[in-house]
């Protein structure tokens, strides 16, 4: 195996990763800012499937139409050349002054609407482009007051938001579907729609959840100190996952954006054996950048490592698929019986059966789990002395 990235592998990067000029909130930019046509000519040296982009990295806010018209036909030519598609697009409500109480959820209801214009834009922007996912991460939408916002009525305001966007996308004709980007704070003190979870219960509310799914980060679950795998693992689950936003992350921190594979390489090998596995046929993103302290040629080795680090991740997860001892040891551990039905669909005879069954609890008890011999053959294929 060459671990070389090819577009069937479906890696994606933003404008914004690769162009990220490593400004911070103590620092001024290390790295010159990049043309888009210079990052989508990258991507395609390096074996990308695709580019995805906000509003605002392609075209400046405030830009005529002329102008903007011009920039897009630059980059579409440029995207076609490097034999690039654009999968996903995605709105800046957070860099502007004006969003600094939200978007769909800032008190002002002027800004609420500006807000909406902007998206339909912008959604106008990601169709010509040929994206058919558009993604929304929240940016701003929370609060560091509770009692100035109340809750209720920012979700009411953000569901109003979704359904009129999504109407707005019926009534285009785009085939274009929603991914909610869940994140528990930052930049705001606390972010709406904090979790996986979150997001897919107010799905639950829109008036056409079908097209709506989500988008979960690796950084963002784990700012939470939640189990990044098991939030996608119940979008998969729910029909939801519409996208994915890979990187690395240290709990309890700020967004680190770190390179795939950087931290955890544990739960990294789990997701990606997770998805590989899982029939998820979207696009494998990489939101995430180089370090502050890299320069040009190690925004270029950033980048091929996230291809790199997932395709060999990829390679152990089918290894230790393949491998006997750890298919002996998962049954062991019962984890098949797991697929396997409780008691099934209700009926009355059903519940006379349960309410007769006897158990062995003593022998239930001191039963082990087996788990410890699964893991450990885990790591062992991860450290490479399988
Ligand atoms: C962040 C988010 C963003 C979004 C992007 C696309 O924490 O800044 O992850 O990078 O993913 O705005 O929606
Ligand atoms: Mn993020
Ligand atoms: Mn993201």
């Amino acid at each position: 195996m060459t671990y070389e990235p090819a577009p069937e592998h479906r890696f994606t990067f933003g404008l914004w990763t690769l162009g990220n000029v490593g400004r911070d909130p103590f620092g001024d930019p290390t790295r010159a800012a990049l043309d888009p046509v210079d990052t989508v000519g990258l991507l395609g040296e390096l074996g990308a499937w695709g580019v995805n982009l906000h509003d605002n990295d392609l075209v400046p806010f405030g830009a005529s139409a002329a102008e903007r018209d011009r920039i897009v036909k630059r980059f579409r030519s440029a995207v076609d050349a490097a034999g690039l598609v654009v999968p996903m697009t995605t709105t800046n409500l957070f860099t502007h002054p004006v969003f600094k109480d939200g978007a769909f959820t800032a008190n002002d209801p002027a800004v609420r609407r500006f807000a909406l214009q902007k998206t339909m834009r912008s959604i106008d922007l990601g169709a010509e482009l040929g994206a058919s996912t558009y993604v929304f991460w929240g940016g701003r939408e929370g609060s560091e007051v509770t009692a100035a916002k109340p809750t209720g009525d920012a979700y009411d305001r953000y569901l109003e938001a979704l359904n009129f966007l999504c109407g707005y996308v019926r009534d285009q004709g785009y085939e274009m579907r929603f991914a909610l980007e869940p994140k528990p704070n930052e930049p705001r003190g606390d972010s709406f729609l904090a979790t996986v979870a979150h997001a897919l219960t107010f799905i639950d509310h829109l008036d056409h959840p079908h097209m709506v799914g989500v988008n979960p980060e690796v950084a963002h679950e784990t700012m939470a100190g939640l189990n990044f795998v098991h939030a996608v693992a119940m979008a998969l689950w729910a029909g939801k996952l519409f996208h994915i936003d890979l990187n690395a992350q240290r709990m309890s921190r700020y967004d680190q954006d770190f390179r795939f594979g950087q931290e955890d390489l544990k739960e990294a090998f789990l997701l990606v054996r997770l998805l590989e596995g899982s029939g998820y046929e979207g696009p494998r993103h990489f939101d995430a950048h180089a370090l502050r302290v890299e320069d040009a040629a190690g925004v270029r080795e950033f980048a091929r490592g996230c291809m790199r680090t997932y395709l060999i991740l990829a390679e152990k997860a089918r290894e230790l698929d393949a491998d006997p001892r750890f298919a002996e040891a998962l049954a062991a551990a019962q984890a098949p019986a797991l697929g396997v039905p409780t008691v099934g669909a209700y009926s009355p005879q059903a519940a006379r059966e349960l309410s007769e069954e006897e158990f062995d609890l003593d022998g239930l008890a001191r039963r082990g789990a087996g788990h410890e011999r699964v893991d450990q053959l885990l790591v062992e294929r991860l450290l490479g002395v399988a």
